[in-house]
């Protein structure tokens, strides 16, 4: 209890900007301090990894930013996060897709700079893309969570968020395809290495598109 007061006191809450609409909430975030969270209810060019679109309808998803220190394992520790605080039977695919009974119902995007991290979740909750899932669960009370959730993990050990992750993943112990510009790799992903790098069939595969065959 005299724990919590000290925290209470000694950490300045985080600033919480809610816009209605944004570009992505990354680009408002970008010039925010370390521990600002960005909401919006709608993005005009919301985007994703390898340079794909995010799409969604006015509130009909979260769709957050958080400044945070660097870490070299935050996308990893941002997909533990998400899927704790959605629940539910929510899993990782590699490298940090959110996936809800086979279909994606969330991503993390993370934009560093030396100094911080842009880390962006969006999740779907009442409007999902064609094939993909939702989450039907309050934007409010799933922030709340994710707010925890990605404190507790973005400066959890490298070790435990490691250890959570391969708990969490759907990927590991399936043969995959890992699309990479131009070339594939097919083959089965082992394990994770330790900056969340996965190994298929021996090999570390840091970036690309994961398909689960
Ligand atoms: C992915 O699956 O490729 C990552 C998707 C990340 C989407 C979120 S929505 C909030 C934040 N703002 C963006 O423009 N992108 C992230």
């Amino acid at each position: 209890m005299l724990l919590l007061a000290y925290r209470r006191v000694g950490q300045p809450s985080p600033k919480v900007v809610r816009r209605k609409s944004v570009s992505s909430t990354q680009d408002v975030a970008r010039a925010l301090p370390i521990g600002s969270i960005v909401v919006a209810d709608h993005q005009t060019a919301g985007r994703g990894r390898l340079d794909r679109t995010w799409e969604s309808p006015p509130r009909t998803a979260l769709l957050v930013s958080f400044v945070l220190p660097p870490n070299p394992i935050l996308s990893l520790a941002a997909g533990v996060a998400a899927a704790e605080a959605c629940g539910g039977g929510v899993r990782l695919k590699w490298p940090n897709d959110l996936l809800l009974g086979g279909g994606k119902v969330g991503g993390v995007l993370v934009e560093a700079t030396p100094d911080k991290a842009v880390c962006g979740i969006g999740i779907n909750l009442t409007w999902a893309p064609r094939g993909a899932a939702r989450l039907n669960q309050g934007r409010n009370q799933l922030l709340e969570k994710l707010r925890i959730e990605v404190n507790r993990w973005a400066s959890a050990p490298a070790d435990d968020v490691l250890a959570r992750w391969r708990e969490l993943s759907d990927t590991l112990g399936r043969r995959v395809r890992v699309e990479q510009s131009g070339t594939a790799i097919e083959g089965t992903a082992e394990d994770i290495g330790p900056l969340g790098e996965l190994i298929v069939d021996g090999r570390p595969v840091t970036y690309g598109s994961v398909i689960h065959l």
